[in-house]
């Protein structure tokens, strides 16, 4: 029996675009019967005709004008993969506005410019899919969005960059240093050519930002997170901190204040203990944790990255604009005035590692604890260990529930002493409970 197609305009062919249209052809078959719509890609943007491709394609598909997508009649759906901001945000608007619903995989588009979009998708009717924007192949968004639609998110807590996470763990299990480990991942494929987005914290604060902004009905605004990357986390840090009975993870913390309703959302590199199960996401995996008031505790874990992981989910968000298209069901995105505030990073609570390189000479550490004592920083443990070379010593303290504001005045005094020779080394310690 025939069944009406849905056609789609695929806007993008690198690595993700090519698995979309692959595996779109790969599985016809399955998604004919769960459907009810045969999926027809019948245009594909490139930027470069003559480009060798892993993923062959009919030649009368390609065009490098995104306006003979957005403008085709025919076409009902624009997936778009085309990376960037400016030229993606005029894609998806010109596409909205011709009446196309969107699915998306750009987190950098949706974390800056998402409420734009969302209001313009609203206008028109249009919904804008983004479950590839966020965490690959694990299906965080529709989760959120659908089965969790009856809770209170109150904690999430992610690994959510395969590239900051297969560094950390290559320097905690082989004791690399952070470049070594840095060029392993680039001649792997698992950082991009520049990584400066993975590793500064800024790729998985996109992500943090869409799934705060989804799950608090609000758009968490760029300029309101506090983010940290991994490229001052040293191998030193990563053994003491081993020693002591945690791994570092590079982990997105996204919070309810319940009192307030103001909303915590922050990205650093953060201790948290070896048992963690957290602490067994190792390599380019990802993993969420979310917490919601009904639910309680929930773990989802898979690839976050990848061209098979990926084109799963842009797939899946295919699929869910078939049973939508014609029908006007919204943006995508749920707005409510339940919270809206952000919470000052300066007020957020946690313990502390801090370590810092010091003279080897009595009455260094006196020093140090009284600048941590006048602002009640208490200390919860200390190491320094006999084996250090000559001139300095490392002291690492663990520092004891404590306002960030306040720790890190604590630091920045700490830091100005005549016989502090480094930067101090300050990282978070989540307890995840
Ligand atoms: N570069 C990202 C990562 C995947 O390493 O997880 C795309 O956001």
């Amino acid at each position: 029996m025939s069944v009406p197609n849905l056609k789609i305009g695929l806007a993008g062919f690198g690595n993700v675009g090519a698995g979309v249209y692959k595996n779109i052809q790969k599985n016809q078959h399955l998604l004919r019967e769960r459907t009810g719509r045969e999926f027809v890609v019948s245009r594909i943007a490139v930027r470069d005709l003559n480009k060798t491709r892993s993923v062959e394609i009919p030649a009368e598909l390609v065009t490098t004008d995104l306006n003979d997508l957005v403008h085709d009649p025919e076409i009902d759906l624009i997936v778009e993969l085309i990376g960037g901001i400016d030229r993606a945000f005029d894609l998806v608007k010109a596409s909205l506005e011709n009446g196309k619903a969107v699915v998306t995989g750009n987190k950098a588009l949706l974390a800056e410019r998402g409420q734009e979009l969302f209001a313009i998708a609203e206008e028109h009717g249009q919904p804008i899919y983004y479950e590839a924007a966020v965490a690959g192949g694990i299906p965080i968004i529709k989760t959120v969005q659908e089965s969790l639609i009856g809770n209170h998110i109150q904690t999430m807590a992610g690994i959510i960059n395969g590239t900051c996470n297969y560094i950390l763990t290559r320097m905690t299990e082989e004791g690399l240093d952070y470049q070594t480990a840095l060029g392993e991942a680039q001649e792997l494929g698992y950082a991009e050519a520049d990584p400066t987005l993975d590793v500064n914290g800024w790729d998985a604060a996109h992500k943090a930002i869409i799934l705060a902004s989804l799950s608090y009905g609000c758009w968490v605004r760029c300029d309101k997170i506090y983010v940290e990357g991994i490229e001052n986390v040293h191998r030193e840090d990563i053994a003491f901190a081993e020693k002591l009975g945690y791994s570092i993870k590079l982990l997105a913390i996204i919070q309810l204040h319940e009192k307030t309703g103001a909303i915590e959302v922050r990205v650093q590199p953060s201790l948290i203990a070896k048992e963690h199960i957290l602490a067994s996401v190792k390599g380019v995996f990802n993993a969420i944790l979310v917490k919601g008031d009904v639910v309680g505790e929930t773990l989802f874990y898979g690839s976050g990255a990848g061209q098979d992981p990926t084109s799963s989910s842009v797939i899946a968000d295919i699929a869910d604009a078939t049973a939508l298209i014609g029908s006007n069901t919204g943006s995508g995105f749920v707005t409510h005035g339940l919270y809206g505030k952000p919470a000052p990073i300066e007020e957020s609570i946690s313990k502390y590692y801090l370590r810092v390189e010091v003279e080897d000479r009595p009455g260094v550490l006196a020093q140090i604890a009284a600048l941590l004592g006048e602002l009640d920083v208490g200390i919860l443990s200390l190491i320094q260990p006999e084996d250090h070379n000559e001139a300095t010593a490392p002291v690492v303290l663990m520092l004891h529930y404590a306002p960030f504001g306040i720790v890190q005045t604590a630091i920045d005094r700490i830091g100005q002493l005549d016989c502090v020779c480094e930067s101090p080394v300050l990282l978070r310690v989540e307890d995840l409970s």
